[in-house]
């Protein structure tokens, strides 16, 4: 591999499995307990606004008790290397953890939302907050009363940020996916954007995932174990 000095880093829920947060797909996976459709479409909100409202409390709540893996650490060591080189690495995560953040990552995107904004249906406004919330909870800014829903991507909406996830990936010189099966676009396609453009790819999974073949390397295994240790070799790589 070249010198590298931009790095676009794709993260999905296998990178917070061993901070103890689900994933969905795997075996005993959310997706295995609760329908899609039930809880991660507009439609499913509309149907049945209480139940979804506590499977996103639940986990909300759940956030209190995990911690950053040595993963998020290590992504956060790297951020602060390459920008101190005059180059960048940008987190585009599918989760809706905060675990990034909490391992000292700054750059961030969240195209998938976040359990820690809220975004009031009445009046557009989002705001922050770790509360649970009711179909009687008040918006602060317009009084609206039960019309707070998560500030979450659901199917069928369209994921953020991504005229500057394209971007920074038309700027990187390496493009890595951690933790993700590789199940849903857009960001499944990102490592074929990636490839397109000449970009040098590496996935780092438990398993294969399922674009696993459009990546020039894939490392199998915990990304606990893995990703520091690619940090190191990239950062040694890169003479610091
Ligand atoms: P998935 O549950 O689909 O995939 C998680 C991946 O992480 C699998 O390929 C696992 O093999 C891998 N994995 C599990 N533990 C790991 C570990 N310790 N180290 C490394 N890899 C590990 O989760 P995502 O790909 O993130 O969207 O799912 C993508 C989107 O589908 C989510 O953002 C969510 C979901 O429906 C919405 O809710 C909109």
């Amino acid at each position: 591999m070249g010198k590298i000095k931009n790095i676009v880093v794709l993260t999905g829920a296998g990178i917070s499995a061993e901070s103890g947060i689900r994933t969905f797909r795997d075996t005993g996976g959310l997706w295995e307990d609760h329908s899609i459709e039930e809880v991660a479409t507009p439609q499913g909100y509309a149907a049945n606004p209480e139940l979804v409202l506590r499977f996103y409390n639940a986990r909300r709540a759940q956030l209190g008790t995990v911690k950053p893996n040595p993963a998020h650490f290590a992504l956060a060591r790297l951020e602060k290397s390459l920008l101190s080189k005059g180059g960048y690495l940008t987190i585009v995560t599918q989760n809706v953890d905060d675990l990034h953040e909490r391992g000292g990552a700054e750059n961030v995107i969240h195209m998938h939302g976040e359990l820690l904004s809220q975004w009031c249906r009445a009046c557009d406004h989002k705001f922050r907050s770790d509360a649970a919330f009711t179909l009687s909870s008040t918006c602060a800014k317009c009084e609206g009363v039960g019309k707070i829903r998560p500030d979450i991507v659901w199917f069928g909406e369209m994921p953020y940020r991504m005229d500057t996830i394209e971007t920074t990936i038309l700027n990187c010189d390496l493009f890595v996916s951690v933790g993700t099966s590789g199940a849903v676009y857009p960001a499944a396609g990102y490592v074929q954007m990636a490839r397109g453009l000449g970009k040098q790819t590496l996935e780092i999974n438990l398993e294969r995932s399922e674009g696993s073949h459009f990546f020039h390397e894939s490392r199998l295994g915990k990304a606990g174990e893995l990703v520091p240790q690619w940090v190191e070799e990239t950062l040694r790589q890169a003479g610091t």
